[in-house]
C-alpha cells in the first residue's frame, strides 16, 4: 500500500459525504434537514472539513515524527484482515459493536505494538482491545506484560472468560479500583477506554500520569456524538499535560459512525 492512502482515502470519503448533503439541498429541499436549518448544517459541514482536513494532517504528522510508524497503513492493513474474523464474532457473540473498540482502532493497535514494540502495556477498558494486546504479546519475541483494567468488576469476568477461550493469558486482569491501589510505574503504551462518559473524564488525568515520558497513549471515543464533553477535554488534557496529539481520524474512523481515536506521545 502507497504512503499517505489511508488519509487520502479517508478525506475522499468525507468529501463524498459532503456531496451527497448537498445534492440533497438542491434536489429535495422541502425534505432536506440541511435546507431547513442552514446556519446549523454549515457548521456542521465546517466542522467535518476542518477534521478530515487535521486527521490526512496528523497521519502525515505521526509518520514524520516517528520513522517506526513510517509503514503505518501497511500494517494496519495487515492487521485488519488478521482480526476482521474475531472481531465480527466478538462484537456478534460477545459484545455490542459500539462499546467493544472498532475493528479500525483494534487494527491501529496492533500496528503500533508491532512498529513500537512496546513491553509494559496498559489496558484500560477491557473487551477485544484486551484480546489484541494480548495476542501481540504472545506473537512478541520478548516478554510482553500487558495490564487490563475495568471499572465493572463483571465486565472483567467476562474478559477474562473470553481470553481463556480464545488460549490467551488471563493474567493481569484488575479493577480499576484495585489498580489505583497499586503502585504499578510508568507504561509504555496505554490504551484509555474506560467505561463511559463521566468515567472517561474522571480517570484521564490519572491516566496520563502513567505513560512513561516518550510513551503514546490512545484515547478513544474522540468524536463520539454520545461522549460531547470527551472530545474538547482530552484535547485540552493532552496539551496541558505535555503530550503532543495526533488525531487518528484518518485511520480509525468507522464508516457511518463518527468516533475516532487520538494518540498522544508524552514530551
Ligand atoms: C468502552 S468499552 C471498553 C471496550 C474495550 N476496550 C474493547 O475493546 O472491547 C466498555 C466499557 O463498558 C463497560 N461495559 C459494561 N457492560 C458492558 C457490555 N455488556 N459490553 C461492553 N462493555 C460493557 C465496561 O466497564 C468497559 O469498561
Amino acid at each position: 500500500m502507497k504512503r499517505g492512502t489511508a488519509a487520502r482515502r479517508a478525506v475522499l470519503r468525507d468529501l463524498e459525504h459532503i456531496g451527497l448533503r448537498l445534492r440533497e439541498v438542491f434536489r429535495h429541499p422541502s425534505q432536506s434537514p440541511a435546507a431547513r436549518h442552514p446556519v446549523h448544517a454549515a457548521h456542521r459541514l465546517l466542522g467535518l472539513l476542518k477534521a478530515s482536513a487535521e486527521g490526512a494532517r496528523d497521519t502525515r504528522r505521526l509518520k514524520r515524527d516517528f520513522p517506526a510508524l513510517a509503514d503505518l497503513d501497511g500494517s494496519v492493513g495487515k492487521a485488519v484482515r488478521e482480526l476482521e474474523a474475531t472481531y465480527q464474532e466478538y462484537v456478534t457473540m460477545i459484545s455490542r459493536w459500539d462499546w467493544a473498540i472498532s475493528l479500525e482502532l483494534a487494527a491501529v493497535l496492533m500496528a503500533c505494538c508491532r512498529l513500537l514494540r512496546p513491553t509494559r502495556i496498559l489496558d484500560a477498558g477491557s473487551g477485544y482491545s484486551s484480546y489484541v494486546l494480548r495476542r501481540y504479546g504472545a506473537e512478541a519475541l520478548r516478554p510482553i506484560h500487558v495490564t487490563s483494567v475495568d471499572d465493572d468488576p463483571e465486565w472483567l469476568e467476562e474478559t477474562r472468560g473470553y481470553l481463556m477461550r480464545q488460549g490467551l493469558s488471563a493474567n493481569d486482569t484488575l479493577t480499576w479500583d484495585e489498580f489505583k491501589g497499586q503502585d504499578r510505574g510508568e507504561f509504555d503504551l496505554v490504551l484509555h477506554d474506560l467505561g463511559h462518559e463521566n468515567e472517561r473524564l474522571r480517570t484521564l488525568s490519572d491516566v496520563l500520569t502513567l505513560v512513561r515520558p516518550g510513551g503514546a497513549v490512545l484515547l478513544d471515543d474522540v468524536g463520539n456524538p454520545h461522549m460531547e464533553r470527551y472530545g474538547p477535554y482530552a484535547r485540552r488534557m493532552l496539551s496541558a499535560r505535555r503530550f503532543r496529539a495526533y488525531s487518528l481520524r484518518a485511520l480509525t474512523r468507522e464508516r457511518g459512525y463518527s468516533r475516532y481515536a487520538m494518540l498522544g506521545v508524552r514530551l
